[in-house]
This record gives structure tokens, sequence and C-alpha cells, in this order.
């Protein structure tokens, strides 16, 4: 067997590295308030123990890393990691996810260092509503910052919207019609147990049913046929539309079947699942000084921890662990 299939025949590939948890903004979904206190830089992985881990991950099988957060943008010296780690033999693809507040800025050297791929999340195209969510006004800056993403090269760009009901699902249909106009891939993510579960309520996800049923009025949506990096989403896309449009379901259609993830943490832990805390502290070992093999053993016991599937959404089950911490 090789060594990066899991105990369910899954393939992993995909490394998910949250550089930092901290974050600009302070979305209700995500975290309760301002009191969320961040780790200290010292618990923190440098970025040469995020590098030699990833090197260990490539050398299992790994080919794709996405950075995240909290807002990977905010870290000191992102530049300069980026291009150390575009330069791992067999690192096929880098991608980063991103709130988008610094993009105007970043956009053009990001692309510069060697990524090509971007996910902004932004849940609503109102800037009072905006506030409202992300309890920051930084409306007009990620709007800047999406479209210095398009001006720099970047392809595809897909905009992350959570869709929550009675918050934002009245604009389902106004970022559908963005997905004629503009070259972005918009992407429906499913309302997840995570984090600030206060605030989460089943009543409040939408199905990919009800999503779509929405869009009746714009044209004729086809499915089309989902692209290696186009993950769990499935896909669908207007009559002569510049963007697409992506539906992301994790609650009420499970797709761990095809799971190829793993995660790290900002603080060094390795994440078999979203959604399990049931973690494996990597940092540890490596400030004791271990090997690339001894971090090699610490992955593959993340992938052999790798649960079947998660049940969150049914009954209680949630996860604890707010994404700013997890890298979403
Ligand atoms: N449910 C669904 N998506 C979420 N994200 C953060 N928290 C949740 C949640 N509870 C999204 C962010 C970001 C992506 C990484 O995950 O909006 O776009």
């Amino acid at each position: 067997m090789e060594p990066n299939t899991d105990p369910f025949h899954r393939k992993i590939t995909y490394l998910r590295i949250s550089i930092t948890d901290r974050c600009n903004m302070r979305c209700l979904y995500c975290v309760s308030s301002d009191s969320l206190k961040p780790l200290s830089h010292r618990d923190v992985l440098t970025y040469e123990e995020i590098l030699d881990i990833t090197r260990a991950s490539v050398d299992l099988g790994i080919t794709k890393v996405r950075i995240t957060g909290g807002e990977p943008l905010i870290r000191r010296d992102v530049l300069h990691f980026i291009r150390l780690l575009r330069a791992i033999p067999g690192l096929k693809d880098v991608s980063i996810t991103t709130n988008g507040t610094l993009l105007k800025d970043m956009a053009g050297p990001l692309f510069e260092a060697g990524i090509h791929r971007i996910n902004i999340s932004l849940d609503t195209l109102n800037p009072l509503k905006f506030r409202r969510i992300t309890r920051r006004d930084h409306f007009q800056e990620v709007w800047d910052g999406i479209s210095a993403a398009k001006g720099a090269g970047f392809s595809p760009i897909k905009l992350n919207m959570v869709v929550i009901k009675g918050l934002n699902d009245n604009e389902i249909q106004q970022f559908a019609a963005l997905s004629i106009q503009q070259p972005y891939v918009i992407r429906f993510i499913e309302f997840m147990p995570i984090g600030e579960t206060t605030f989460w309520d089943r009543q409040k996800i939408m199905t990919s049913d009800e999503i779509r049923s929405r869009l009746d009025s714009l044209g004729s949506l086809q499915q089309v046929p989902s692209s290696v990096n186009d993950g769990p989403a499935k896909m669908y896309r207007f009559e002569n539309a510049k963007g697409e449009i992506g539906i992301i379901t994790p609650i009420s259609d499970n797709f761990c079947g095809t799971c190829n993830r793993l995660r790290l943490t900002a603080d060094g832990r390795i994440r078999p699942c979203l959604f399990s805390d049931d973690e494996i502290d990597i940092k540890t070992p490596i400030r004791k000084g271990c090997t690339q093999e001894e971090i090699r053993k610490l992955l593959k016991k993340g992938i052999a921890k790798k649960p079947k599937r998660h049940y969150a959404g049914h009954g209680n089950n949630a996860c604890l662990r707010p994404m700013s911490k997890i890298g979403g």
C-alpha cells in the first residue's frame, strides 16, 4: 500500500496549511467576539518548520498545498515563505484562501511568488451587511482586492459564499449573476457547525436544490464536469457565462468518500479531518529535533487516523475549534 493511502483506500494528496490563527475580521459564523485570544508567536510553527513538514508530506505523496489561516496574508514575510514553498520539488500546486482585505496591494506580488489559483471569502455584496457579518468595514478593500486578483492574472478566482438562510440567501441570485458577467467561480458553501456553533442551526442550511431553484430566472443552468481542482464542489454554468458556479454540501450531501485532505494547524498539529479534534502534535517532536523520517511517521499516523466520515450536523456533532484555528 502506498504511504499516503488511508484505511478506507483514499489517497491523500492534498495538505491544507494554516500559517496563522490571526485574522483581521471577526465573521459571526466563525468567532463569537473580539475576545478570541490569538496564539502567542512562539506557539505558531515557524516557516522553516512548516517547510520541513511539507517536504516530508511531499515524500509521502502530497502534491497539492493550500495556504489558509486565520488570514494568511497578514503573517509577516508570507511572500518569502511562498517562494520557498514553491521551490519544493514534487509539489505541483500551491493555492491560497484569503479574506481579500489585503489583496489590492498583494495580488501582484503573490502571483509573482508563484500562486496562480486563489479563493476569496465573500458572503455578501452589500457593504452594510458585510459589516454586520464580518464585524469590520472592509467591503471596498475586498472588492478592490478581487479586481486586483483578476488584473494580476489569477485563474481561477473562486469566491466563497457561506450561504446562511435569513442572513444572505437573498443574495444568491446576485452572486450567481456575477458568474455570468465575470470570470469568477461563485462557490455556494453550506453552513457548517464549526467554531461559533451558537450561531449554527440546521434550519439555516440551504440545500443544493434550494440554491438551484433560486437560479431558474437567470437562465438555464447546466451541470459541468468537475475538474481536479474543484474538490467536492458540484459545478454548474449558465449559457454564455464567463464564470462558473460551484455548490458544496458537506452536511446535506456527505462527500467524505472522496476526501483527499490532511490539515496542518498553525499551532503544529496534524488534523486528519475538519470535523474531528483527534489531532497529532507534530510541533513538540520537531522542536526536540526529530528527523524527517520521524515527521513522515507522524504524517502517516495522521493519514491512518482519518475517520471514514464525519457526522457533523447530525444531533450535537460539531467541531468546536473555529475555522480560524484549523484552516478552512
Ligand atoms: N461553514 C461554512 N463555511 C465556513 N467557512 C468558515 N466557517 C464556515 C462555516 N461555519 C468558510 C470561509 C472560507 C472557507 C475557508 O471556509 O468563509 O471561505
